[in-house]
């Protein structure tokens, strides 16, 4: 590896570093796990955020209370209905290196193109992988390849994809700096949903798919998005916009299916709310919204 290369890891390394610790102490705090410094308590309170009580020296320690100890939150206007997630672990160990995440990916896809452990495979075209790079420390979890994706290889790229592109851009965001994947890798027939015994096969990809990315934060498109990541079975109705964890330390932000949005464009105010959320959470410029 040249020293620019070295250098840029480094960068990298440390942008996702710093990242996820933001990501992770904000989702820990708005569920009322950990509380947190006044400074920051101020900003909240200065931008509408829910505020939080009291200051704790060390969000690891107080994380690794067990969750009837911890500390609740002082009486806050929420803006968005938050549930604790299952917070269990501290930010994750640092990521692979951006070579060895590119080759890991690389393998990963070979494997996953291999495949035959459900059904599926039996009837898909091709598999779908993922598509962007995932540099901007935001991920879209989707729920499976339709008839455009089977066709291409490609995820999101039929009329939902191009909606979800626009949402994308109208986060301020390029397409390709985004990393988007599906639950499960293959078309099911009809595009009918994914059956429970073709997610669990499809997990351990998507586990090591992940923990490649690295995101700072998830956005999980829909019911199986979500109950494919989360492992719940609450309804996306009632689980959207409400901050949660992925494997205790990823933030996810469960929104509609941009399908469901082709069908029901009166939710689109919903999702850019949650969108909302997903930028400042990233630390990024919120973008007024076009009408
Ligand atoms: N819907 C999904 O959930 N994923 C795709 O890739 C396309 C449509």
């Amino acid at each position: 590896m040249s020293e620019r290369e070295a250098a840029t890891d480094e960068r990298e390394e440390l942008r996702r570093l710093t990242s996820a610790v933001g990501a992770w102490l904000e989702v820990a705090r708005a569920s009322g796990a950990v509380g947190v410094p006044r400074s920051a308590a101020r900003r909240s309170a200065a931008s509408g955020e829910p505020t939080a009580a009291p200051a704790v020296p060390s969000a690891r320690a107080e994380v690794a209370a067990p969750a009837a100890a911890l500390p609740q939150r002082a009486a806050a206007k929420p803006v968005t209905r938050v549930s604790p997630p299952p917070v269990s672990a501290a930010p994750g160990a640092a990521p692979p290196a951006l070579s060895d995440r590119g080759q890991g990916l690389q393998a990963l896809e070979g494997e996953v193109a291999a495949c035959s452990g459900c059904g599926l495979a039996s009837t898909r075209t091709q598999t779908v992988f993922a598509r962007g790079s995932g540099s901007a420390g935001l991920c879209f979890v989707g729920e499976g390849p339709g008839a455009d994706e089977d066709a291409t290889g490609s995820p999101f790229v039929g009329a939902a994809g191009q909606l979800l592109d626009r949402m994308i851009t109208g986060m301020g965001l390029d397409r390709d700096e985004v990393y988007v994947c599906n639950i499960v890798k293959c078309r099911p027939p009809g595009n009918r949903k994914p059956e429970p015994a073709e997610i669990a096969a499809c997990r351990g990809f998507l586990e090591r798919q992940l923990a490649l990315v690295q995101p700072a934060v998830i956005v999980a498109l829909g019911a199986t998005a979500v109950h494919g990541l989360l492992g719940t079975g609450e309804s996306i109705t009632r689980i959207r916009g409400n901050w949660k964890l992925y494997q205790g330390r990823i933030a996810v932000m469960p929104t509609f299916h941009p399908a469901y949005l082709l069908r029901t464009p009166s939710a689109k105010r919903a999702v850019w709310d949650d969108l909302q959320a997903v930028l400042r959470q990233l630390g990024r410029p919120v973008p007024e919204r076009k009408a």
